[in-house]
């Protein structure tokens, strides 16, 4: 069974999508442990809901990236995860981190990367017209938001959206497009070798595609 560590630092709702699909059968995997940088995470309330470890490890008890980082290593390799998935986990991570789980990391990026890296990537699409965008689930690099992307949700922009219907919509797809990816791990058709993603063996050429009405 496929042991998955979780990363957040907030609302954790894409946990709870994960929790979700395990619960209802449709995820073969269990979650070891939910890690937050922030001791007030609503997700942290989420994982104990559904009696998952928690730990949290914040930034003002470590005098520098390195130190944090050596103890979420420590924290996480006690849980020895398969993959461990960010889910809205707020910190830049050092490269020791990333590539110590190269390939057993996972992202979820609230855009159809590789446009919009960084934040506020919902407000950059309505400023720049966009007629879609969505979310996308990447290997993680030490290249922020620059691994390579497994798997993207495409969804429309209406005409009468704002930052906040947009984000909820691209939200929601989040929450489909998190566990598919990994199921397919779970089933052994995702894997990843020297910097790439395969997919039933053969490399993934685009991004794979789920699409989402309004
Ligand atoms: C999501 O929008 C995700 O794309 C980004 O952080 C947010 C986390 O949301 N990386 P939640 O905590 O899972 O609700």
């Amino acid at each position: 069974m496929l042991k998955i560590a979780v990363l957040i630092s907030g609302s954790g709702s894409n946990l709870q999508a994960i929790i979700d699909a395990i619960k209802a059968g449709i995820l073969n995997a269990e979650i070891s442990g939910v890690l937050s940088s922030k001791a007030d995470a609503y997700g942290l309330v989420r994982a104990q809901a559904a009696g998952i470890p928690t730990a949290v490890l914040v930034n003002s008890d470590f005098p520098d990236r390195e130190s944090f980082d050596r103890a979420m290593l420590q924290q996480l390799d006690a849980w020895s995860p398969d993959v461990v998935v960010l889910a809205g986990f707020m910190r830049i991570l050092s490269r020791h981190f990333v590539t110590h789980y190269e390939g057993r990391l996972l992202n979820i990026h609230p855009s159809l990367l590789p446009k919009y890296k960084g934040l506020h990537t919902h407000r950059r699409a309505l400023e720049a017209g966009d007629t879609e965008h969505g979310c996308s689930v990447h290997f993680v690099t030490p290249e922020l938001d620059g691994g390579p992307v497994i798997a993207q949700s495409v969804v429309p922009v209406l005409r009468s959206d704002n930052e906040e219907t947009l984000t909820e919509r691209v939200h929601k797809s989040e929450h489909r497009l998190y566990p598919q990816v990994l199921v397919w791990m779970a089933e052994g058709v995702l894997t990843f070798h020297e910097g790439r993603p395969f997919f039933n063996g053969s490399p993934i050429p685009e991004p794979l595609q789920l699409h989402q009405k309004p």
